[in-house]
């Protein structure tokens, strides 16, 4: 018996990434798996079909000869309405869910007799960190979050010693330091910013420091604004006003600063008010990474660029997929981890009783076992 991986072209709309890249086919050659690829399915990632057949999958040419071909698809995104008349019963698709607003593609891939795992909810421990692809992909947008505003800034982000003078380095501020965090503040560094952060859970403080950041506005945070699996819990009212005249005060310092703070299954938290951003000098930027999920700035609009008094707010979305080909490498390691954790003697293996792929399966989590031909 052998399990056969699907991999497809995402449809939705700047989605550049692809699921599986060559690296992870051969990865699950080994393991003991087939690999069927849609041509063209890693085209927006700069992975040839060449690059595919090289490592030893097969090509189809369109979705139906994908999904006829296998029994686990994986996916960036949730296959969209549109998709799922494509699927067939038994099928395991490997996928983001996504935001949870589409109950009417939840229900019919339940109706399509589709399990979903959704990647989201890969549980917050060790074994599982590299299924991780929140984390993996909070990596990319945290480093290119800093290169957008890099681009956007009238002025350099290191300090310069030249003949025509010198140039002080940039400030830039980062709120929300979990892992989009701590790479913006490793990126920034890296630039040559002079960097702080702020995150509610106190944890954090340490972690900032050793990448040679300060950290702002210590007396804001409490002990209890972790939960377990290192997420933050909402703030109190009073916690929030705290934190919002702590960020205040330093915003109107800095050059740049990049919001990465979510809460999970709620809208992210808004740290920074209209106030705020008028108090910033003009020529500075900020880049809303939870634009997607409501916005850490009251000012933002997801996939748009505003201009408040000539400090430009950012809103940009799926930031993953403007770094392609990188974000695709460690999505597929991710995926190829969490297949390798399903696939047992040849057979796939969806336990709802798994401490992983318990809780990912969303839909067809009745679904005891389905194996391969
Ligand atoms: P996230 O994307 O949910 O949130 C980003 C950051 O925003 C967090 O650090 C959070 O504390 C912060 N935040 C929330 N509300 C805020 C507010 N009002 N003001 C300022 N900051 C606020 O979290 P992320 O980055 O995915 O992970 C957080 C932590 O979870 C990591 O630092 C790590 O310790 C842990 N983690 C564990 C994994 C595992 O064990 N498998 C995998 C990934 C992360």
């Amino acid at each position: 018996m052998t399990v056969r991986v699907g991999v497809v072209t995402e449809t939705a709309l700047r989605e550049r990434r692809v699921a599986l890249v060559p690296d992870g086919v051969r990865m699950l050659l080994r393991a003991g798996c087939e690999v069927v690829v849609q041509r063209g399915a890693g085209a927006r990632a700069y992975v040839p079909d060449d690059a595919y057949a090289a490592a030893g999958a097969t090509l189809a040419a369109d979705v139906a000869a994908v999904v006829s071909a296998c029994d686990v698809l994986a996916k960036v995104q949730r296959p969209a309405v549109t998709e799922i008349a494509q699927l067939r019963p038994g099928l395991v698709v490997i996928s983001l869910l996504g935001t949870a607003g589409d109950a009417d593609a939840i229900e019919q891939l339940a109706a399509a007799g589709v399990t979903l795992l959704a990647l989201e909810r890969v549980p917050r421990i060790t074994r599982a960190q590299s299924m991780d692809v929140l984390s993996s992909q909070s990596t990319v947008a945290g480093y290119k979050a800093v290169l957008l505003a890099a681009n956007e800034l009238p002025r350099f982000l290191p300090m310069l010693t030249t003949a025509a003078g010198s140039i002080a380095p940039a400030k830039a501020f980062i709120l929300g330091a979990g892992v989009a965090g701590l790479q913006a503040i490793a990126t920034a560094r890296r630039l040559g910013a002079v960097v702080s952060a702020f995150d509610v859970r106190p944890a954090v403080r340490e972690q900032v420091e050793s990448l040679g950041a300060t950290f702002v506005a210590a007396e804001a945070i409490s002990a209890d604004a972790e939960v377990s699996g290192g997420y933050a819990r909402e703030q109190s009212a009073e916690q929030q006003r705290r934190t919002a005249e702590a960020i205040g005060r330093h915003l109107a310092q800095v050059d740049l600063a990049i919001t990465t703070a979510q809460v999970p299954g709620r809208p992210a938290p808004r740290l920074i008010t209209a106030e705020m951003v008028r108090s910033m000098r003009p020529g500075s930027v900020i880049v809303d990474l939870a634009a997607e999920t409501g916005g850490n700035c009251e000012v933002t609009r997801p996939g748009e660029t505003v201009d408040v008094g000539g400090v430009r707010v950012l809103g940009p979305l799926n930031v993953p997929s403007l770094v392609p080909a990188h974000a695709s490498q460690m999505f597929s390691r991710n995926v190829v981890t969490l297949l390798r954790h399903v696939v047992q003697d040849g057979a796939l293996v969806i336990d709802p009783t798994d401490e992983i792929t318990g809780p990912m399966a969303v839909v067809g989590a009745r679904l005891q076992a389905a194996s391969g031909a």
